[in-house]
């Protein structure tokens, strides 16, 4: 469903066995060799999420994108897993945009979990003037997500994001701010046996 041109909520887009091995694969992802963190942000600020970024890093403190993670442990952005390439790539046709998508930030929210109202915008100057998209998915417990325009001060769309739902942003969307208010504990499908929310969102930083 088009929510706003280029801005698609598609409800329930991956089957139950799909988002269980997801799942799996987002779990070992978090507690693997390069772990999920509590990045601080610049001003000082705890994010309130565990992060992972595959394929590039964001550095938190400068807001931009690197090969190692400077701002925690210097230790090397592990690979964007081909499958999870694929898929992004694959929500984004379905959608009509073209994604090759490159990077995956891979954020962890439990039940305090939450991320302030922002925008996206620190992909190459020229993926973001092509309107590449940012592929989102979720898993777990459901979240309170809210869309808004290009400005800061424009009204916001409140929508909830459910387990196997996908979101996509693109084109004339792309900037559009947005953020987590909060997680529904306990709404995550029994079938996933998790607590808390995992949300994958694939970029394409150049192209
Ligand atoms: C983000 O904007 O980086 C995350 C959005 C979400 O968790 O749904
Ligand atoms: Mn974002």
């Amino acid at each position: 469903m088009e929510i706003a041109p280029g801005a698609f909520h598609l409800h329930r887009y991956l089957a139950l066995e799909a988002q269980r091995a997801l799942v799996d694969q987002c779990q070992a992802l978090v507690d693997g060799a390069v772990p999920a963190y509590v990045p601080v942000v610049r001003g000082g600020g705890r994010m309130h999420v565990r992060m992972l970024c595959l394929g590039r890093h964001w550095n938190g403190k400068t807001y931009s994108y690197e090969q190692t993670r400077t701002d925690f442990d210097g230790l090397p952005a592990p690979p964007l897993p081909e499958n999870l390439r694929a898929l992004a790539n694959a929500i984004a046709a379905s959608t009509g945009m073209t994604l090759d998508a490159d990077l995956c930030i891979l954020n962890y929210y439990d039940a305090e979990g939450r991320m302030g109202l922002h925008q996206d915008k620190d992909e190459s100057e020229r993926s973001l003037a092509a309107g590449l998209p940012v592929v989102s998915i979720s898993l777990g417990d459901t979240a309170k997500f809210l869309f808004g325009g290009v400005r800061r001060r424009e009204p916001v769309d409140a929508l909830l994001l459910e387990s196997g739902d996908a979101f996509v942003f693109g084109g004339p969307s792309r900037l559009r701010y947005h953020g987590v208010t909060r997680i529904v504990p306990g709404t995550a499908p029994p079938g996933l046996e998790m607590s808390g929310r995992f949300n994958l969102t694939f970029r394409q930083y150049d192209l």
